[in-house]
């Protein structure tokens, strides 16, 4: 009896050191103290001993379970102490680990040419407005001198929102240009005006390189007694020079759109090419009416121009698609 003790006492005490966790913790105490445990069988086999020896050794097995009991406590003890420390350490910051650059974020590259470009009209005395994305089919095309069955409503492929009114027409649109906003602000608005309108705009188109089915474009609309054709061209032609560079070349050109008469197209001059970069012209007469502005009295000049395609000239981009994929290799260029 007296051999077991010590043999028990010996493996119980170094298998505690092996112990790391809870869980092995656990596994000890009931190898050793649980009920079907080492320890108990040792006190269970006590019945059988002699009187004499029974007294003798219940003491030490006694003795033996209360040091194991305490060594089990300390061990519990220890190890919580243990992976609190663990946690802390974890968590803890090197302050000896050298610095590492933040990472920050920033403007979207179209976000930074709108403002380029609306910065060059701001010098120049505009004002910067915005308008709803989702748009009346009046202000779209209607007051823009784009009748209903008008061929050239062709020149925008709609995205309709599929809402009737009770004549059975979709009045609502995802606004394919930004014109609108030159009758909207002139609805609240007398002259004289100056302002540039940046803003997303939608076309039911396929995607491809040089096409995207919402892209950002830039109006712009000047309205006062006596604003002439040579201020467009002078207001538009100081544009392109504070945008692409003093020694821009540019060159006007007739076009047709339905709410300037008459209507032209600016072009610069880029690596000895002609490139188109906006639409422009003087106010459609009918269109100042839409306005509340007697013709006779006012006149005025309005353009657009494309974001997304002024970002690609001015920084070499192939693909219109780079600006919506979110690729951080393309955006941290900017
Ligand atoms: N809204 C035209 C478009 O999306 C661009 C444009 C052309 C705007 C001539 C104008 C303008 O204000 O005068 O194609």
């Amino acid at each position: 009896m007296q051999e077991q003790l010590t043999h028990l006492r010996a493996e119980a005490l170094a298998a505690l050191e092996k112990v790391s966790n809870a869980k092995e913790l656990e596994e000890w105490r009931i190898a050793y103290l649980g009920r079907k445990g080492q320890m108990t069988q040792v006190l269970r086999g006590l019945g059988a001993l002699s009187p004499e020896d029974r007294r003798a050794a219940g003491a030490q097995s006694n003795e033996l379970k209360a040091l194991l009991e305490q060594r089990f406590a300390e061990r519990e003890a220890a190890l919580q102490a243990g992976s609190a420390e663990a946690i802390a350490a974890s968590e803890a910051i090197d302050v000896t680990l050298p610095g590492r650059p933040v990472q920050i974020g920033r403007l979207h590259p179209i976000t930074q040419v709108i403002r380029e470009i609306t910065g060059a009209f701001t010098a120049m005395g505009f004002q910067v407005v915005e308008g709803p994305e989702v748009e009346w089919d009046y202000y779209n095309f209607e007051t823009l001198n784009i009748p209903k069955g008008h061929p050239a409503r062709d020149m925008w492929d709609t995205m309709w929102i599929d809402q009737k009114n009770k004549d059975g027409e979709r009045p609502l649109l995802l606004r394919t240009h930004t014109s609108p906003m030159q009758i909207r602000y002139m609805e609240r608005h007398k002259p004289p005006v100056r302002v540039v309108v940046p803003g997303k705009v939608y076309r039911y188109e396929a995607t491809d390189a040089t096409h995207e089915w919402h892209f950002h474009q830039i109006e712009g609309l000047v309205v006062d007694k006596g604003v002439s054709f040579a201020q467009l061209k002078g207001t538009l032609e100081e544009f392109a020079k504070r945008l692409f560079g003093i020694e821009r070349k540019v060159r006007f050109r007739c076009d047709y759109f339905p709410f300037v008469e008459p209507g032209a197209e600016m072009a610069i001059d880029w690596q000895g090419r002609w490139l188109e970069i906006l639409g422009a012209g003087m106010v459609h007469p009918v269109v100042l009416k839409n306005m509340g502005c007697d013709p006779q009295v006012y006149s005025g000049f309005a353009f657009g121009m494309g974001v997304e395609r002024i970002a690609m000239l001015k920084y070499g981009i192939d693909d219109i698609r780079h600006f919506y994929t979110n690729d951080l290799r393309f955006l941290k260029q900017f």
